[in-house]
């Protein structure tokens, strides 16, 4: 019989202000319906200026590691877009900054918004070799738009950390997945830039295609069918695309495209990506943190996930929801990290915006905003220097 692996435990973070839709709308003129209603988003979390993804990372995963120590981590794998260097790997900071032992292999993975799906599988595979081991994973993401562009209202940024071993306390990963591969531009960030380029409706299409893919896929190798599914988790660049996907799927399999039966295998999973923007990597965990949060008892029940990474590779794959997962969730702290987030208005959200460390490396202060357990404190000699409170 095969041994039971997947998520043990899963943690969130997020930044330190917020911004509200409803200001971004009054600046710019849009009706408020278009961002409510149209993509589906309320709100965006905004990176304080000494904050970062590793800030979010370590914030996101320090919670797993007070609960379960650091004995059986042996592995982190960060994945995430919006790397801050082109050798080290942000999780080495990570690591040092929550005490993981010296006897860890730390490496980071890139593919736009589907690396943490890559860094779920790959840790699975490490402890299908060594059971006795865990798998720290953590998908961690600002998302930055120019000002004034069309991406702009689905910025936002988040960390989800997850544990990954055997006989998991919340859901169970099955085999097969979905592959889906092809060479699109419809999203990129070329080294010399901080914000991304992006081809924004060529990029629904290219997301659309990739969920029929996959799922074509998923279903040769052996897979579920659509209606075993108690939940789907898509990627959430805006919610609304989380319903645009579903639609797209239930139409290329034949089935019923009702508006309410859309919403309730979606609904859930919207909760945290609504408030808090795009979180590229962490947004299709931030959808399965939102759901095992609110939903009624999901034990013993498939949940689809589809991780869409722009470029584009996407997988589609299934976990099954373990009995007493409810005592493992951190449902108040997840809510506390959203609710603790300060608003900001227009003008301060452009400021932090603009933000940036000098181009050229040269020593630089952040001034003390975050609130948070860590920080980036500033750059000395190209060094990054992060603090823990
Ligand atoms: N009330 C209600 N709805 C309204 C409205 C109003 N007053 N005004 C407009 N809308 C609706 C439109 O009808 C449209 O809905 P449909 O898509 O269902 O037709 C929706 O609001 C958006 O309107 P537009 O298409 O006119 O908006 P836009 O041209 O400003 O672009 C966008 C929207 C393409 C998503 C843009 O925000 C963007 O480029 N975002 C970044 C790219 C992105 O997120 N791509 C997603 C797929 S790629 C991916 O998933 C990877 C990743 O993370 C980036």
């Amino acid at each position: 019989m095969s041994i039971s692996i997947g998520i043990h435990d899963l943690s969130i973070a997020t930044t330190e202000y917020v911004l509200p839709h409803t200001a971004l709308a009054a600046y710019n003129g849009t009706d408020i319906g278009k961002y409510h209603v149209g993509i589906g988003q309320e709100s965006m979390s905004v990176p304080a200026a000494d904050e970062d993804i590793v800030t979010l990372g370590a914030t996101a995963a320090a919670p797993i590691v007070a609960r379960h120590g650091t004995d059986r981590i042996r592995t982190v794998v960060f994945a995430t877009e919006s790397s801050i260097d082109q050798a080290k790997a942000a999780g080495i900071y990570v690591h040092s900054l929550i005490g993981l032992s010296s006897a860890t292999r730390v490496v980071e993975l890139k593919q736009a918004c589907y690396g943490a799906t890559a860094a779920l599988q790959f840790a699975i595979g490490l402890v299908r070799r060594d059971p006795a081991q865990q798998v720290l994973v953590i998908a961690s993401d600002v998302s930055k738009y120019e000002l004034d562009s069309p991406g702009e209202a689905t910025q936002g940024a988040a960390a989800v950390a997850m544990l990954v071993g055997v006989d998991p306390a919340l859901v169970r990963i099955e085999d097969p997945s979905g592959l889906f591969t092809a060479d699109v531009m419809d999203f990129w960030r070329p080294n010399y830039r901080d914000a991304a380029l992006v081809d924004g409706h060529e990029s629904i299409g290219a997301y659309l295609q990739a969920v029929e893919g996959s799922w074509k896929d998923y279903q040769e190798q052996g897979g579920r069918s659509l209606d075993e599914f108690a939940a789907f988790c898509y990627h959430q660049p805006f919610t609304k695309m989380a319903y645009k996907a579903h639609r797209h799927l239930l139409n290329y399999c034949g089935y019923d495209t009702d508006k309410d039966v859309i919403a309730a295998a979606l609904g859930q999973t919207t909760a945290y990506n609504t408030v808090i923007g795009n979180s590229y990597t962490a947004s299709v965990y931030l959808g399965l943190a939102a759901l095992l949060d609110q939903a009624d008892d999901l034990t013993g029940r498939p949940i689809g996930f589809l991780s869409y990474g722009s470029g584009s590779v996407a997988e589609f794959f299934a976990g099954t929801v373990v009995a007493g997962y409810r005592e493992h969730l951190r449902t108040e702290a997840n809510r506390e990290a959203i609710d603790r987030r300060k608003t900001v208005d227009h003008a301060e959200y452009r400021t932090l915006h603009e933000h940036k460390l000098p181009a050229d490396g040269g020593d630089h202060s952040n001034p003390a905003q975050t609130t948070g357990p860590y920080r980036l404190a500033g750059i000395s000699g190209h060094k990054r220097i992060y603090q823990k409170r």
